[in-house]
């Protein structure tokens, strides 16, 4: 979820609802604003579905007030209704939500009993009415709120109005993010400074535990034990946070395009000339085991990765899914380094585990599209992807990215242990350099993607195959396809075909197999005439040997430019994506925001 709030100098709605569009990315189930009205009364708009119906109902019922917060919402305690969106509203005070409240339960049950009706299934709404049981008990807002805050476990970020209090809000952070923007006679608070760059460039990132007492004045700030702490001020680069189309139908269509130049961009950052060139300490001669931690996507870039430091640089590495890593309790090598790898940088599983790793481990390294997200900010070191800013809620350009750069690293893993000589280095590092080249020749697969798609969208599962470090991509393949179609769709090693999965094929489930001509095609080829033998129709993505030597009964050859080396993954993400794009295009389903999906997932 995303929320918002602002003490401004005039009308805050339309500043809110300008915020909450910046934070959409967070979650669409819902949306709300309350304002403190001309009375001193806290007043409310909230709408299911998108954030145009709350815009809708502002421009009908306009909601007057120069003191508001605002939440997009990401359901989960709670269907997606207008009573569990936020901000909700009990006796005086507002707040709205992001995280969980894992006591909620107790501390409802214990609110029922003295006589407070929760009128949602929120988890939200506990937090308010204690807050207006600290009210009639007489506290001051500000104690009442405190009191709240002692109470709640979990991971949260909350933000608080009060009846007949226009000059004050109070804001607490922990495990979620919250900044605090500072303005001229204004101030703001928010889930990230993208959502504030539209009204300041001066960000204070607040520490987990803290919590902060806004008036137009300034911001006071408390750490997790209750003392005045300073933080210090930053500057953000509001330029950079630039969101348009730039004349594309999709978010998705535009950052599949950018895909040659960011990854120019972030090449040319980590290599000069035949150097690698990464920030000091990044040494990996003494490193006995790379652990990689991610979710989603950036799951799968990992998945790439561990073929790479293997391969390359003979360095044993574990991969996980961070929802599992953090509870498995891995036991963790001194001498290895933990790999976190995320888009947003605020994934909440991602950084729960590099919190678990920190202090296991020689060292942690972010692999982060937003410098300055908490996993940006908590690891030892932080790579740049440098995709830019990446609105589509599916990642494409922050994968590719993020496979980038994992590549730079499996390089210096092989170099610094001595498992290249410099003629295979350098051959490596030209592959690398040549790859933004060869995604701009993968981009013209957008016209056979389109045509092959008008059968993908007519399918009710498709079934992905690769081998190697494509097995991965075969991965992505079925999960973008899921994601923005909502076609069933699995991936599956090639080889592990015959184990289970060959049970499903028919004339109806189109099987796309994601198969470079390399030293492992000819075992794909089997997979796929066992597929053939059972009237499967083979999507084959190949370059032009691979599908010659493929030979008839493919169903449809995707032809690939040919070249790229190890780094091969890298490209053949390209139709991976369209494929998926243009399918859901042909569905008609939402692309850029897809049905119960949020881009950063600040809840485990
Ligand atoms: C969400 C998104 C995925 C993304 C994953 C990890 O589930 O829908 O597209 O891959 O989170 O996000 P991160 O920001 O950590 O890369």
């Amino acid at each position: 979820c995303g929320i918002i709030g602002i003490l401004g100098s005039h009308q805050v709605a339309p500043q809110l609802v300008e915020a909450l569009k910046r934070l959409e990315y967070r979650g669409y189930d819902s949306a709300g604003v309350a304002t403190i009205n001309a009375d001193g009364q806290l007043d409310r708009r909230r709408a299911v579905g998108k954030l145009v119906n709350l815009s809708d109902r502002l421009v009908t019922d306009p909601l007057p007030g120069q003191s508001g917060i605002g939440h997009t919402r990401w359901a989960t305690h709670g269907a997606a209704t207008e009573e569990n969106a936020h901000p909700h509203h009990r006796g005086g005070i507002a707040v709205v939500h992001n995280g969980i409240i894992e006591n909620f339960k107790e501390l409802r049950a214990e609110l029922v009993a003295a006589g407070y009706n929760p009128e949602s299934d929120t988890d939200t709404e506990t937090v308010a009415m204690l807050t207006a049981r600290h009210l009639d008990q007489g506290m001051s807002p500000v104690e009442a709120a405190r009191a709240t805050l002692s109470l709640l476990k979990g991971a949260f970020a909350l933000a608080f109005l009060f009846d007949g209090e226009a000059d004050l809000m109070v804001a607490a952070r922990k495990g979620s993010p919250l900044v605090v923007g500072h303005g001229e006679g204004e101030m703001f608070v928010g889930s990230d400074a993208i959502a504030l760059a539209p009204f300041t460039d001066r960000i204070t990132y607040l520490e987990d535990g803290d919590h902060v007492i806004v008036t137009r004045a300034g911001a006071e700030i408390f750490d997790a034990d209750g003392q005045p702490v300073s933080r210090d001020m930053a500057t953000i680069d509001v330029g950079a946070t630039a969101i348009d189309k730039g004349g594309y139908r999709h978010f998705m269509a535009k950052e599949i395009a950018e895909q040659p130049a960011v990854l120019g961009d972030v090449l040319s950052h980590y290599i000069k000339g035949d150097r690698i060139v990464l920030p000091d300490g990044m040494d990996f001669s003494e490193v006995d085991r790379i652990t990689l931690v991610a979710c989603g996507t950036a799951y799968l870039a990992g998945y790439v990765a561990k073929y790479w430091f293997e391969k390359l640089a003979g360095l044993p590495c574990d991969l996980d899914v961070a929802s599992e890593f953090r509870y498995r309790e891995p036991p963790l090598s001194e001498k290895s380094w933990g790999i976190f790898v995320s888009q947003s940088g605020e994934t909440a599983d991602t950084l729960a585990a590099l919190h678990y790793a920190r202090g296991k481990v020689a060292k942690t390294v972010g692999v982060v599209n937003v410098g300055t997200s908490a996993i940006a900010r908590d690891t030892d070191t932080a790579l740049p992807t440098m995709a830019g800013v990446e609105v589509c809620v599916a990642s494409s350009k922050a994968f590719t990215c993020q496979l980038a750069v994992l590549a730079v690293l499996a390089l210096k893993a092989a170099q610094d242990r001595g498992m290249l000589d410099d003629a295979a280095l350098a051959r490596h590092l030209a592959d690398l350099r040549g790859i933004p080249a060869l995604v701009n020749q993968a981009l013209s697969t957008a016209d056979d993607c389109e045509k092959l798609a008008e059968w993908l969208s007519e399918s009710a599962d498709v079934l992905f195959l690769g081998r190697g470090p494509l097995y991965p991509v075969a991965l992505e393949g079925a999960l973008k396809l899921k994601e923005l179609s909502y076609i069933h769709a699995e991936g599956y090693a090639s080889g592990e075909l015959k184990h289970g999965p060959i049970a499903l094929i028919d004339q109806n489930m189109p099987v796309v197999v994601v198969a470079p001509r390399d030293e492992l095609f000819e075992k794909t080829v089997s997979n796929m005439q066992e597929v053939m033998a059972r009237h499967g129709q083979v999507l084959l993505v190949s370059d032009a040997a691979g599908i010659e030597e493929a030979g008839d009964g493919i169903h449809a050859p995707l032809t690939m430019p040919t070249g790229g080396g190890l780094f091969q993954p890298i490209v053949y993400a390209v139709p991976m994506q369209y494929l998926a794009y243009f399918t859901a295009v042909a569905k008609g389903t939402d692309v850029d925001q897809p049905r119960n999906l949020a881009k950063s997932v600040t809840v485990e």
